[in-house]
């Protein structure tokens, strides 16, 4: 499960992805957009070798947490794993970075006063995550743990972040989660280990093999994650990066994405296709993203075979709604099987194959 509120996590969905995918047949599952890694996750579970990736370290971060497995990060410093995370919530606060920026202290060194954390938890998240480093740089974790340590605290900050779903901004008033004490809790880690690795690159970057099977998750609307998780970002790559603004902004422009443009989604997703080389390629669609299913179905078929399996309706009850009243969103998986298409076999497919 994931324990993160993520924008476009498939959680919901995943048994359904995974059903449709099947099981593996000599070639990995690569998640190209890994987000929360619940899909990599449940790939592994049913035995595929998973390569996962995200752009954003924090990304990639969680998604390794959710793809070790419990015998490869043994904590031995504390003889155990829910040892150093009780440990890791003993840690003295520090005033670091996050107190300075991300709290209302009057340290900020534009002179904003931000109410993501209070001041008693941005200092925890400080001192817990200096703690987590000096561990690390003494060799008295190996990277599997430190990694493994970094998700927990993101996931902690997470919980008491003083934020209505992502950190595009914060409350003006902090609400009673946000005054909760910031706790570590140690995650379910994998049980049965599985070879699997997470990079944290550019999407077009990746290197397939063309018996993978390739899993597309790219973004769907034009929420940048790399600005609408800022704050996330900051605590995992533990940088003192200039921000500015009311909400503290990191640089992001370098993590800028191109599916997050209506103009350049499209075509950047085709692309991708054409890019990584892989023979089969699953790609998640939902009813409220701006690339037009028609439109992507008809630039797929260009160049191989596609099927539209609909995953059905998810509810989205929104709040302040009528009661009773009931979005809903259709889920879709876009199957592309890269192959010459000839004139006559193109004109049978633009009938439609649906399922
Ligand atoms: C819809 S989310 C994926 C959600 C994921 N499947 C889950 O269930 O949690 C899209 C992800 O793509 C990542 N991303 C966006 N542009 C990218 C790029 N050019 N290369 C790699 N990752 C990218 C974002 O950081 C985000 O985590």
């Amino acid at each position: 499960m994931g324990r993160l509120r993520y924008i476009g996590s498939k959680a919901r969905i995943v048994h359904a992805i995974l059903d449709v995918i099947g099981a593996p047949a000599g070639g990995r599952f690569v998640d190209v957009f890994s987000g929360t890694g619940v899909v990599g996750r449940e790939a592994a579970d049913r035995g595929w070798i998973v390569k996962a990736n995200d752009h954003l370290v924090s990304s990639a971060t969680i998604t390794f947490a959710q793809l070790v497995s419990k015998g490869d990060v043994l904590f031995r410093y504390w003889g155990g794993y829910e040892e150093a995370v009780s440990a890791l919530n003993e840690v003295s606060p520090v005033e670091g970075f996050i107190f300075d920026e991300y709290a209302p202290t009057g340290r900020s060194r534009s002179g904003q006063e931000r109410k993501y954390f209070t001041p008693k938890n941005a200092a925890r998240i400080d001192g817990i995550r200096a703690e987590i480093e000096r561990l690390r740089r003494a060799d008295s974790i190996s990277e599997g743990e430190y990694r493994v340590l970094l998700a927990d605290l993101m996931e902690a900050a997470n919980r008491i972040a003083n934020i209505a779903g992502t950190y595009g901004c914060f409350l003006s008033q902090f609400v009673s989660a946000a005054q909760k004490n910031l706790t570590l809790e140690p995650r379910i880690l994998r049980h049965v280990k599985r070879d699997f690795s997470v990079t944290c690159a550019d999407a077009f970057a990746l290197a397939v093999r063309p018996e993978d099977v390739v899993y597309l998750d790219p973004p769907y609307n034009k929420r940048q994650y790399a600005a609408y998780y800022h704050v996330l970002e900051t605590i995992v790559a533990g940088d003192k990066p200039e921000v500015g603004g009311v909400t503290g902004l990191r640089p992001w422009r370098a993590k800028s994405s191109p599916f997050c443009f209506r103009k350049t989604a499209l075509s950047s997703l085709t692309r991708l296709c054409g890019v990584l080389g892989a023979k089969d390629v699953f790609i998640s669609y939902s009813s409220e993203g701006h690339i037009n299913l028609s439109d992507l179905e008809t630039g797929l078929r260009e160049t191989g075979l596609v099927t539209t399996i609909d995953l059905g309706s998810i509810g989205r009850y929104r709040p302040n709604h009528v009661a009773g009243l009931k979005d809903s969103v259709t889920e879709y998986l876009v199957r592309y099987q890269h192959q010459e298409v000839t004139k006559a076999k193109r004109s049978l497919l633009d009938l439609g194959v649906r399922r």
